[in-house]
């Protein structure tokens, strides 16, 4: 659902739609209530003196009834439209807003703000012509009570002659459908306020009744509160969609508790998607993945999910301090806890160096970090969650080679007590890992140690020797 939607959109429905509904449900229900009791008594009262001479003067009133209908169905057609608009409108602001810098690096400003201008136009005129059509009501409404005097003047003054009432009983009908007249507006009111409210329930609803396309099922086996970090792949093959090519192709291996594992490959080899569907982001088309022998669907989401240290190829971080990044996901970490983490993703020096320290924070409200700061800050959020499995995306592509190894050696350290995958593009990384897979195009297309796939003088040997004359080049300059 959230890679289908927009987020503007998502916004706009959990703000302005939640709005328009609370705004008028309340009003809706206590105007209704007034209404109704007001009609059925000036009804019924004007039944008893003159059955005649209250049907000719409802008949311009229910022709209201039919008018209200009709409008009622347009409004809720405009109101879905406006809402849809706003939500676009919403979606532009956000994208723009998180990409202001790129905006201006690309000189795009006059650009993105003529699309604003065009977006607001629409909505504009959109909030226009319902306004028109809600302001339409009080002439037309004006003229149908009127009709409704004049019908009980002139039928009124006709039974008086034949003495079937008296001038006094027109002077009371006349009472009465002054009275009627604010319950009827009211009405209308109402039934363009409800269409309104529901336009945009639906809305609300739309996202509500969204299923999580994973999540636990009657199959899931809550008896397993905990991982050990096997992770094995038997023939697993996906693609993200029906008609695209699978990103990923038959793929098996097993990764025993304690171990290590590296993937490498050029871009889109698949390394991600191998990632996602370990953390059950996605699921595969073909194939199964076990974990501690057990088919992934069957485990607890939640369980997987927290013995899982992810650390995603795209650094997020909140705008927060930095401390509080790094115990994000994690309830009720100390301060020790978070130094630890910290200083095992080589972040604490150069986080002491702020003037805050662990505090500073984060984004528009404090310092802006490097990337490689950054991506150490995301380490640290998976380290000290002390996972059973580690995995990190490409997560040291910014952080240069000093820094990198010192991490790797904390990781080191750590061994035994967590599975770990690294996916690397950067060979010097991961040449001491157990086992190392080689992806291009989905496939697997090597696999082994370091030594042995240098040996096999294959894509990796290739790799390894275009990097370690990139590295000696670098010495040289
Ligand atoms: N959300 C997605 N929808 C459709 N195709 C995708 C999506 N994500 C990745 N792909 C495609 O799947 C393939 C593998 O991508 P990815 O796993 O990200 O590769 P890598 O991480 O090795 O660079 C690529 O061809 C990529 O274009
Ligand atoms: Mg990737």
């Amino acid at each position: 659902f959230y890679n289908r939607t927009k987020t503007g959109d998502v916004i706009t429905r959990s703000t302005s739609d939640i709005e328009q509904v609370r705004r008028y449900i309340g009003p809706a229900i206590m105007y209704s209530t007034r209404a109704l009791v007001i009609v059925i008594v000036a009804v019924i009262t004007m039944l008893i003196i003159s059955p005649t001479l209250t049907l000719y003067a409802l008949m311009p009133l229910s022709i209201l009834g039919v008018a209200i209908f009709l409008v009622a169905h347009y409004v809720h057609k405009r109101s879905e439209a406006l809402q849809r608009q706003y939500a676009q409108l919403t979606s532009r602001v956000q994208e723009t807003l998180a990409g202001i810098r790129l905006v201006k690096a690309y000189a795009r400003e006059k650009t993105e703000t003529e699309a604003f201008e065009e977006e607001s136009t629409l909505y504009k005129s959109r909030m226009l012509g319902l306004a028109r059509v809600e302001a339409a009501w009080r002439p037309i409404f004006v003229v149908v009570v009127g009709l409704s005097q004049v019908m009980v003047v002139w039928v009124g003054g006709r039974l008086v002659t034949e003495g079937v009432i008296t001038i006094g009983n027109i002077a009371e009908y006349i009472i009465y459908v002054g009275l009627m007249t604010w319950p009827i507006a009211a009405f209308g009111l109402v039934i363009s306020m409800m269409q309104r409210a529901s336009a945009s329930s639906e809305r609300i609803y739309e996202v509500l009744d969204e299923e999580p396309d994973i999540s636990d099922s009657s199959r899931t086996d809550y008896s397993i509160t905990q991982l050990h970090g096997h992770v094995k792949f038997e023939n697993v093959s996906f693609r993200y969609a029906q008609g695209l090519p699978y990103a990923l192709r038959n793929v098996s291996f097993e990764l025993h508790p304690g171990g290590s594992l590296a993937v490498v490959g050029r871009t889109g080899a698949g390394k991600t998607t191998l990632i996602e569907l370990i953390v059950r982001l996605v699921e595969p088309t073909e194939g199964r993945i076990l974990i501690d022998g057990k088919d992934l669907r069957d485990l607890p989401l939640s369980v997987v999910r927290e013995s899982v240290g992810y650390v995603a190829q795209d650094v997020f971080l909140f705008s927060d301090s930095i401390g509080n990044n790094i115990a994000f996901g994690t309830v009720g970490a100390s301060d020790e806890e978070i130094r630890q983490a910290a200083f095992e993703a080589e972040l604490l020096e150069t986080v002491l160096e702020f003037s805050e320290g662990l505090n500073s924070g984060v984004g528009e409200r404090g310092v802006s970090l490097s990337g490689g700061q950054a991506q150490r800050t995301t380490i640290a959020r998976a380290l000290i969650r002390e996972p059973k499995i580690l995995i990190m995306d490409d997560a040291l592509s910014s952080v240069d080679a000093n820094t990198e190894t010192r991490i790797l050696e904390h990781l080191r350290r750590r061994q035994g007590q967590h599975s770990m995958i690294l996916v690397s593009h950067r060979i010097s990384s991961i040449q001491d890992l157990d086992q190392i897979l080689v992806l291009d195009e989905g496939s697997l297309v090597e696999r082994g140690t370091h030594e042995s796939l240098v040996e096999h003088d294959g894509l990796y040997a290739q790799m390894h020797r275009r990097q370690l004359l990139e590295a000696r080049l670098e010495a040289i300059q």
